[in-house]
């Protein structure tokens, strides 16, 4: 496995290499979804490529970007042994400029949800996703369904700027106890991650009641909000959107996905369910 920090020692390593390539980008600390991703991207492709690059634009003032969990050292061992052939991991000076062109989330789905309680969250990712396709050029690029909206804007991007790689939805990985697997869960006490599977089980409560035929978003909603605010200590938001993520009144079967995001002590989780 190779190891460069540049776009220019990126691509200098991928010219000795030939086939389709598979990319990964994360933010490090890597837990059983990355590895899920790196598997399939291993199986699906020639090359894989991982990125390892905590991107500080899409942290907003306040947020953990400096304690966000970094752990170099292991996650080159697990890239190895997961059979990554280029592991980028670049400096912040490398990935950008001070004055440079920026790239907005469309007005609408960037600022709903996730997009209005960070504002400006999906710039930053948009703008360092961007980056990182162009850099690596990719056949397929591979993202967790647990952040919904940004696959969704990132598939959207690839569209409207007529990117050729294709993005790949892939599954949440969860503990044996239900909760989805996130490097912040680090953060979380042992209390505190008890009370954090109450967003597990309002997305389960949820997709019971849509396996006994209530469709109606309004009564779901309500029921999810009820087991969660026994629970976390601040809800930003429970919603039922379709793959559009439009907001829907009922909920359509092969087409909805069911989301809450919920602060449980000072950690701030996100979960969903696709139906
Ligand atoms: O999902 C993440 O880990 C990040 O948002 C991503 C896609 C690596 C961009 O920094």
């Amino acid at each position: 496995m190779q190891v460069v920090r540049s776009a220019q020692e990126l691509k200098n390593a991928k010219k000795n290499l030939s086939g389709t390539v598979g990319f990964v980008p994360t933010m490090g600390a890597l837990h059983d979804g990355h590895i899920s991703l790196i598997k399939r991207a291993r199986q699906e492709n020639d090359i894989v490529i991982v990125s390892i690059f905590v991107n500080p634009t899409q942290f907003l003032e306040g947020e953990d970007l400096d304690k966000y969990p970094r752990r170099d050292e292991a996650d080159k061992k697990i890239c190895e042994l997961a059979g990554v052939d280029i592991l980028f991991m670049p400096t912040i000076d490398s990935m950008y400029n001070q004055d440079e062109l920026k790239i907005s989330a469309p007005k609408v789905r960037g600022y709903i949800l996730e997009g209005a309680k960070r504002p400006g969250h999906f710039d930053g990712v948009l703008q360092v996703v961007l980056k990182l396709l162009n850099i690596t050029t990719p056949t397929r690029a591979y993202f967790g369904k647990k952040d919904a909206q940004q696959l969704a804007l990132i598939t959207q991007m690839a569209k409207d700027y007529f990117l050729d790689t294709e993005i790949v939805p892939c599954e949440i990985v969860r503990d044996s106890d239900g909760l989805a697997l996130s490097s912040r869960n680090v953060y979380l006490s042992e209390d505190e991650r008890k009370r954090a599977l109450s967003l597990s089980r309002s997305l389960k409560l949820a997709s019971d009641m849509v396996a006994k035929g209530e469709l109606n978003c309004k009564k779901i909603k309500g029921q999810m909000r009820q087991e969660l605010l026994k629970n976390v200590d601040k809800l930003d938001y429970v919603a039922i959107v379709n793959r559009e993520f439009k907001e829907i009144d009922k909920v359509e079967i092969g087409n909805s996905i069911i989301l809450a995001a919920a602060f449980v002590g000072t950690t701030r989780l996100i979960d969903n369910i696709w139906l």
